[in-house]
């Protein structure tokens, strides 16, 4: 077969983001020319100190813009756009000051801007809102679309520290940038939700229509009234239709009961629900920021806009179906309550290399319960293992395992 035609993919900016993109495209130049029938390839880079945009723009087919602020991103993608180039970009202050100018302009060209990477991290929300609930009236938006955030808000409840050392904490751990100001006063969050109201109402939302707090006047007793209420306190976004031909677009701390979907989302993870009448409501979570995770977005960006896929992509990867992975299993046995039965039952579990994480021995009249949580196993191994166990004398009634879902995210 002939060797795959080669896109040129141009890069301004090779910060946190670009850094990452640059590093992540070659690794999967093959597959995405697999997939698509093209090898895409960084041809050129900008930064401050190195490359000419006019350089990158005529040795590109598509421009990735990770520069951010206003100037020269604007002019840059507006010229790229005119030139017939697509462009993808992660550039939130951009869009929520100048969405409409660059969308037009998009239009008029023919071209894709794509912009994955610019409202939750790695999170689909753009995608979700333009694609796949086209077709659904939105009611209202709800998001957590700041990190930095919501690990503050996160370790404030979790140790009952200041605003300021759980910031400081951020920074240190990386969460936070060295100068926070638009993170902490809301701004960021801001800008994301008129991008999200502007795709979820179709309606033109600039920052300044935006009305937002940040969370510095948060103090640890909040937090800890809040926990007495049994309530959370997140930086939530919201986008709202209001009667026929309103819309309300806001960002301010908010208590959130336990049963909300986003009150379970803690340290720097971003999440977004929809509500609409037709789908009652849908949320999405994951890592809101990060180099490497902002850039698997705008590689996704990228791919989608070199060529629209097929309905079914080619099977490529030719992976391995694998039926006995390791899993963790809760263990519940009744067994006749005399001495010796549950070393008998740890005895089988060793020989089959199955370790128990923790265990509880109730008696019953003559019977005994014994409720255990093993160690992640191979399944073989732990089935094995209940068979023997089931044949065992002692046994009042068949072994019951359930699986444990172990991971935990934030
Ligand atoms: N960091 C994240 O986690 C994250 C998450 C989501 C979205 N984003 C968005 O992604 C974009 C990039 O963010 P980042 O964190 O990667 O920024 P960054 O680390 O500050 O990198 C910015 C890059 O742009 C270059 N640059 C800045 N001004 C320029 C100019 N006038 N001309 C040419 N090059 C210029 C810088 O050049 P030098 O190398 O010469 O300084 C640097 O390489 C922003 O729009 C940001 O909002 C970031």
């Amino acid at each position: 077969m002939a060797d795959p035609a080669k896109f040129r993919v141009g890069l301004l900016g090779h910060g946190t983001v670009g850094g990452a993109f640059a590093e992540l495209l070659p690794r999967h130049a093959d597959r995405i020319a697999r997939i698509t029938g093209l090898r895409p390839e960084l041809s050129a880079v900008l930064t401050r100190s190195r490359g000419s945009f006019q350089d990158v723009l005529d040795g590109s087919d598509l421009i990735v813009e990770l520069i951010g602020g206003l100037e020269p991103a604007r002019e840059y993608l507006l010229a790229a756009m005119r030139a017939g180039k697509h462009v993808v970009t992660a550039n939130k202050q951009l869009l929520s000051h100048h969405g409409e100018e660059l969308w037009e302009e998009a239009r008029v060209h023919g071209v894709q801007l794509r912009f994955e990477g610019a409202v939750a991290g790695v999170v689909p929300v753009i995608r979700v809102l333009q694609e796949s609930l086209a077709g659904a009236t939105i009611d209202r938006v709800h998001g957590i679309v700041n990190g930095t955030t919501n690990f503050i808000l996160t370790e404030m409840a979790r140790t009952g520290e200041t605003f300021a050392d759980a910031l400081t904490a951020a920074q240190r751990l990386g969460y936070a940038e060295a100068d926070p100001t638009e993170d902490v006063n809301g701004k960021d969050a801001a800008a994301k939700m008129a991008i999200i109201a502007r795709l979820a109402f179709e309606t033109p939302v600039h920052i300044d229509q935006v009305r937002y707090e940040g969370i510095e006047h948060i103090r640890p007793d909040d937090l800890e009234y809040a926990r007495d209420l049994g309530l959370g306190l997140k930086l939530i976004g919201t986008a709202e239709r209001v009667g026929d031909d309103g819309l309300s677009v806001t960002v301010y701390p908010a208590f959130l009961y336990p049963g909300h979907p986003l009150a379970s989302v803690n340290g720097p993870f971003n999440a977004v629900t929809v509500e609409s009448e037709a789908i009652t409501e849908i949320t999405m979570s994951g890592p809101g920021a990060g180099g490497p995770q902002t850039a698997t977005a705008v590689l996704g960006d990228v791919i989608s806009a070199m060529i629209p896929p097929a309905s079914t992509p080619p099977a490529t990867a030719s992976l391995r179906i694998v039926s006995d992975v390791v899993s963790s299993f809760y263990l519940y046995l009744e067994v006749a309550d005399e001495p010796g039965v549950l070393a008998r039952v740890a005895h089988v579990l060793a020989e089959h290399h199955v370790s128990v994480k923790s265990v509880v021995q109730k008696g019953l009249e003559d019977q005994a319960r014994l409720v255990m949580v093993l160690h992640p196993v191979l399944e073989s191994k732990f089935f094995a293992a209940i068979e023997e166990i089931a044949a065992l004398d002692a046994m009042r009634a068949p072994p019951r395992a359930i699986r444990v879902l172990e991971e935990e995210f934030g």
